[in-house]
């Protein structure tokens, strides 16, 4: 058996802020309760991270988050052998601390990792709900309030990078989205300090940018970065050089392209 876990470090102590878009609060918990794998799919920035912490907090369950990445080996997840002076030591990866203590498990990007680190979540998320440690030789058994959360962004993965049908069949579907202009808006003014005129003008902006996704940008302006743009007006940076910065620069190097984002700004700062 490996040392205990201090089970508090995952625990979110205070109540993430977060805006509900639709009926996804009472979708969770019900899946919660039934311990359903979920897939959140959606652009980047536009609140999935928040939501499953709010989650968390709001069912006071541990959270364990993975960023996925494509060097991303199984035992990166799992666990692995490391020297010591006393010999060889076992140590459990994120997703098996999670399996043993209970928490929810999320897999940011799960897309983004290989083919072999997928298949180790599949007795994870069927009615075994076991992992199994094979370098080690032990079998987990899930700890009842253990559940395993993917985020997925539909517009990034190449038919080569995308789920396997029997990957995506274990797991229920929710989709987000940037949230509606209004609720949009309240969400920038909490989140930066803004005045909601402002804040406004920024989702305003990004509502312009988004329709460039698929003809020159290939995604729309993220409510993080509305945050951001917002953050920096909130400190007394001049609004166009605040927007510039955020809602332009890191999205695209296209001389173009720069110019209608920059021109957008200007409708509504200039
Ligand atoms: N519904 C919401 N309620 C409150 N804040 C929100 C909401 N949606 C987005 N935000 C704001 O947007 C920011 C980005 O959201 P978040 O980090 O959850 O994005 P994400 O979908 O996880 O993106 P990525 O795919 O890049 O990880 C949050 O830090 C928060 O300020
Ligand atoms: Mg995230």
């Amino acid at each position: 058996m490996s040392e205990s876990v201090d089970i508090e470090q995952y625990k979110i102590k205070s109540e993430p802020y977060y805006e509900a878009v639709g009926n996804e609060l009472n979708l969770y918990a019900s899946a919660y309760e039934v311990r359903m794998p979920l897939m959140i799919k959606g652009p980047t920035g536009c609140g999935k991270s928040r939501f499953i912490e709010h989650m968390a907090w709001k069912l006071g369950k541990p959270l364990i988050t993975v960023a996925c990445n494509e060097d991303m080996t199984a035992s990166d997840l799992v666990g692995r052998f490391l020297l010591d002076k006393d010999g060889t030591k076992w140590q459990d990866g994120p997703l098996t601390t999670a399996a043993r203590i209970g928490a929810i498990c999320y897999l940011d990007e799960v897309v983004e990792a290989r083919q072999d680190t997928t298949v180790v979540i599949h007795p994870l998320t069927d009615h075994r709900r076991s992992l199994p440690l094979d370098k080690k030789g032990e079998l987990i058994n899930a700890h009842e309030d253990f559940q395993l959360v993917i985020s997925y962004n539909p517009g990034y993965q190449s038919l080569m990078k995308d789920l396997k049908q029997s990957t995506k069949q274990r797991f229920g579907g929710l989709d987000f989205d940037y949230p509606e202009e209004d609720l949009e808006t309240q969400i920038v003014t909490k989140e930066s300090g803004v005045d909601k005129e402002t804040a406004k003008k920024l989702v305003q902006i990004a509502h312009r940018a988004r329709n460039l996704k698929g003809h020159g940008l290939d995604e729309g302006i993220s409510t993080r970065l509305l945050v951001y743009a917002g953050q920096l007006i909130a400190k007394g940076v001049e609004a166009e050089a605040a927007c510039s910065m955020t809602m332009v620069t890191p999205l695209t190097d296209d001389p173009d392209m720069r110019d209608t984002l920059n021109a957008a700004v200007q409708t509504f700062f200039g």
